[in-house]
């Protein structure tokens, strides 16, 4: 009987898009819908406009089977079940910006007013709590002239899936949220969740909860990446302490758990950010000083401080000094650059007037349109490191991994400072420092 429904994503950025080829793959009648025209006729064509293992052999299943990708809302008059998965990005003052999703609700409003449906709309976009009761349902029920929870479902659905394991965390997740009222409709859904991922845990709260979780688990995901960050800085300064042994010991004891206990330059991406900012301002508006999140924002800015005081203890003034950048993409096995820590090293870099060439497995065309011809765009990882004076390896790519004595003989300077310490094992023939090891 679900096979039968027909279900709509709209915005197919990596959720949507992964979501949509994932469900279609699997047998179920799909619509995708995005606003963006070129973006929407690439997807048609099978090729999705970013890099994410397994995409675009999933979306071509997806293609073959049931998928339909249109920039045209009127397709979701006849859906049974609508996911909304816009982006809800930063604005300046760290809440989030609802224009995407408004625009959104607003058409899917007035399309479901013509409908003799009963149709379930979940939200899967994250946003802060009481966005909605307070925003969402009351434009959904003026533009339908309908009522929520009687003439149409509404949940909260937050997603967890991670880049560069998007595919296998929607196929496979390790928990369904479903916010809202108890109504037949949450009913509904919960079979159809249940059916599709049989052993997941299903969580049933209420709207403002589920939108909590979501930061929550981002938070806390971040709070993990600055508490190992900061014991990092403390290990270097003890000769011959080593983080990873640390971390891996600790991430034995099952109350910690080893996951996110990677030292670096600080995290990065579309989501760990934004969404402690937006927590933090949110905290703040409803009269929590969050003291602990902030300090867990200040010691992620301060990783790549850090570096910058190093390079210049080391190199001297940076100007005209060549340095190589390992890695722009913001973790490995993406090409996606947003908020990455290596694209902010790079432009602290250019402000000194240093001369960076960069090389990244995956993202190097993202890359260059941010910097177009103000920085080297290397062929390859050995030319990366010709006549450089220092090579900084900011991303985790197993293709870093070949790096020895041999490749950093063309180097002019051997000056190399690891912040993931992929390395930090091998002899070498260098001025060689890793975030997390004394010195
Ligand atoms: C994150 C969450 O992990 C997902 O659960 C969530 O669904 C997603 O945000 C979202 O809200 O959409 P993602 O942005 O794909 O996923 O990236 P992460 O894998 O969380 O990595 C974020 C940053 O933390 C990266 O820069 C990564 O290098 C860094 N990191 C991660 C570390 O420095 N150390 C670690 O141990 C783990």
């Amino acid at each position: 009987m679900i096979k039968n429904m027909k279900i709509a994503i709209i915005g197919l950025g990596f959720v949507g898009l992964t979501f949509a080829s994932v469900l279609a793959s699997k047998g179920f009648k799909v619509i995708g819908i995005d606003i963006d025209i070129k973006k929407s006729r690439q997807i048609a064509d099978g090729i999705p406009p970013f890099y994410e293992d397994d995409l675009e052999k999933t979306l071509k299943i997806g293609l073959k089977k049931n998928l339909a990708i249109t920039n045209n809302f009127s397709s979701i008059i006849d859906c049974d079940v609508i996911f909304i998965t816009v982006s809800t990005p930063q604005k300046k003052d760290g809440s989030i910006e609802l224009a995407m999703i408004k625009r959104a609700v607003t058409v899917i409003g007035k399309t479901i007013s013509k409908t003799r449906k009963n149709p379930i709309i979940l939200v899967k976009s994250t946003v802060t709590p009481g966005t909605m009761q307070h925003v969402i349902r009351p434009i959904l029920e003026k533009q339908s002239g309908k009522k929520a929870g009687k003439d149409f479902g509404l949940i909260s659905n937050p997603e967890f899936l991670q880049e560069s394991s998007a595919i296998k965390d929607t196929k496979f997740p390790h928990v369904i949220v479903l916010g809202g009222y108890q109504t037949k409709f949450m009913s509904k859904m919960k079979k159809i969740f249940a059916n599709l991922h049989p052993k997941i845990p299903i969580i049933i709260t209420n709207h403002q909860t589920a939108e909590m979780i979501k930061y929550a688990n981002n938070s806390f995901l971040a709070t993990k990446i600055s508490f190992i960050n900061q014991l990092a800085n403390i290990c270097q300064n003890i000769p011959g302490a080593n983080i990873d042994d640390i971390a891996k010991t600790i991430g034995l004891d099952p109350r910690i758990g080893n996951l996110f206990l990677n030292a670096g330059p600080g995290y990065g991406g579309s989501c760990l950010p934004k969404d402690m900012k937006a927590l933090i301002n949110f905290a703040n508006k409803v009269g929590i000083k969050p003291k602990l999140l902030d300090a867990v924002e200040e010691i992620n800015l301060k990783q790549l401080e850090q570096i910058m005081i190093m390079l210049e203890e080391k190199l001297g003034a940076l100007r005209s000094k060549r340095i190589t950048i390992l890695g722009t993409a913001f973790k490995p096995n993406t090409d996606d650059i947003r908020d990455s820590v290596g694209i902010e090293l790079i432009k602290k870099l250019l402000k000194k007037r240093a001369t960076v060439t960069i090389y990244d497995p995956k993202s190097m065309n993202n890359t260059m349109k941010v910097f177009g011809d103000e920085i080297f765009y290397a062929k390859s990882l050995p030319s990366s490191l010709d006549s450089s004076e220092c090579l900084i390896i900011m991303t985790q790519w197993k293709q870093f991994e070949i790096l020895n004595n041999k490749l950093i003989k063309s180097m002019k300077r051997k000056l190399i400072v690891d912040c993931r310490r992929i390395l930090s094992k091998k002899i070498l023939d260098a001025d060689y420092h890793a975030i997390g090891i004394g010195n």
